[in-house]
């Protein structure tokens, strides 16, 4: 009695792992999504590195293209959580278009949502919303991966106007995109305050977009070079005041990354369930694999590792939903996330066999998948430096209030 009497007055019956009805319906759309419209042709569109045009066009429709912007947006004014929960069935399936959903919510219109003047918004976040128009993040740069702030790309300062030149990498949409953020030094002597983001329209002269990567996995967006060669960007297309860029680019990134996190745990999620099905059915030694406690065990380890990895990327969805420091959590929900795909990938193709080795089966797309979640939006080194940074200066857990 005094036990529970502790319990509600110290608010502990408030943690819930429910989730609510529109978190739900926002679940099982977006499965029924994958598994009706996006599964059929996922196999020949990942060996013919086919962008998928029509599936974009109906995610747009569906509102999966805007899901956590303000509907005067034309946005779905959803929560981040409903927003991971679309990633990981999206991503159980079809990663192709999960990093485009990823990069179109998480780091174009939620940047431009949160840190765009009004006439910005008007004039993008509708189209984008909608899925008109698709975006893209360029930051990474031939010589700037991890070391963002090591930016080549210039934009300099004419007036009226900036002239943009240098080159973008590994841009994810970069053939189809209309829209760009471009991240570029102002000024050099500035260090990172001197770095500045613009939005470019692809149609502005000076824009060229080098040939689609031949990539291990996500074969099927299309990942391009990128160079500007004296493009005139108007004033108002810079974001923020003189000298955010780079933070900017940190806040966004913060957020993008419970997008992979959640790409991460989807793959997981999806291999995971492929090779239970398929240690039911498949036998060896007179029964089905399943009941040999070899392959038990590995589906035991899945299990537990994927459970912990959701628990981490819920958490950090969460801690944005309501407005506390997310940054160590998306890091640590990413690492963790994304370890588990790689590892359980892996393990699921095992698990499959000579069945796993083959496109039919689904787990080799999987595994070669997987791998990217360990690299873009910060590899999993980088992740390290922010969870570091962030114990260093204090931080020995995550916020829980
Ligand atoms: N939020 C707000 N501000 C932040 C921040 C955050 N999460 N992280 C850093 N900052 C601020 C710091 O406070 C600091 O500001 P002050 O000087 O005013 O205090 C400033 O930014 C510089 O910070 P650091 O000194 O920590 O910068 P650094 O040079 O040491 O770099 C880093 C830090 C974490 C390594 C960073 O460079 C980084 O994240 N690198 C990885 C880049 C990355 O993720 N690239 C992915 C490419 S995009 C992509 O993959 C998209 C796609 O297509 C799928």
């Amino acid at each position: 009695m005094l036990g529970r009497y502790i319990l509600k007055t110290f608010g502990i019956y408030n943690m819930d792992f429910r989730l609510n009805e529109d978190q739900l319906a926002v679940k099982e759309a977006a499965r029924d999504f994958a598994q009706n419209e996006l599964k059929p042709g996922v196999i020949e569109r990942d060996s013919s590195m086919t962008y998928p045009t029509d599936q974009v066009k109906a995610m747009g429709d569906l509102g999966f293209l805007g899901m956590m912007v303000d509907p005067k947006y034309g946005g779905s004014g959803m929560d981040t959580i409903s927003y991971v929960l679309a990633m990981e069935e999206l991503s159980k399936v079809d990663n192709s278009c999960s990093v485009i959903v990823s990069v179109q919510n998480s780091l174009v219109c939620w940047g431009l949502e949160q840190f765009g003047t009004e006439e910005q918004k008007q004039k993008y976040l509708t189209r984008l919303t909608s899925g008109e128009w698709i975006g893209a993040f360029c930051l990474s740069e031939p010589e700037a991966g991890s070391d963002a702030t090591s930016q080549r790309t210039t934009a300099e300062d004419k007036g009226d106007h900036y002239l943009l030149n240098g080159t973008k990498n590994w841009i994810t949409s970069g053939g189809t995109s209309k829209l760009h953020l471009v991240v570029a030094q102002t000024d050099k002597e500035k260090g990172h305050r001197g770095i500045n983001v613009f939005i470019v329209e692809t149609d502005w002269d000076g824009v060229d977009i080098g040939a689609k990567e031949d990539k291990l996995g996500i074969r099927s967006s299309d990942t391009h070079t990128i160079m500007y060669s004296n493009v005139k960007v108007p004033k108002e297309n810079r974001i923020g005041e003189d000298g955010f860029g780079f933070k900017f680019a940190m806040k966004v990134l913060s957020g993008g990354r419970i997008g992979i996190a959640a790409q991460a745990l989807g793959i997981a999620q999806g291999a995971y369930e492929l090779a239970v099905a398929y240690s039911k059915e498949r036998e060896a030694f007179g029964k089905p694999i399943a009941e040999h406690q070899a392959i038990a065990f590995k589906l035991a380890r899945m299990a537990s590792d994927i459970e912990a990895a959701r628990m981490l990327v819920y958490r950090a969805a969460w801690l944005k939903d309501t407005g506390q420091d997310y940054a160590m959590a998306s890091a640590m929900a990413k690492l963790k996330a994304s370890d588990a795909a790689m590892k359980h990938t892996v393990e699921a193709v095992q698990i499959h066999g000579g069945y796993g080795f083959v496109k039919e089966y689904h787990v080799e797309r999987l595994m070669r998948d997987a791998k990217i979640t360990q690299i873009y939006e910060g590899t999993t080194e980088i992740q390290q430096i922010v969870i570091s940074r962030s114990i260093l200066k204090g931080q020995l857990e995550l916020p829980i209030e």
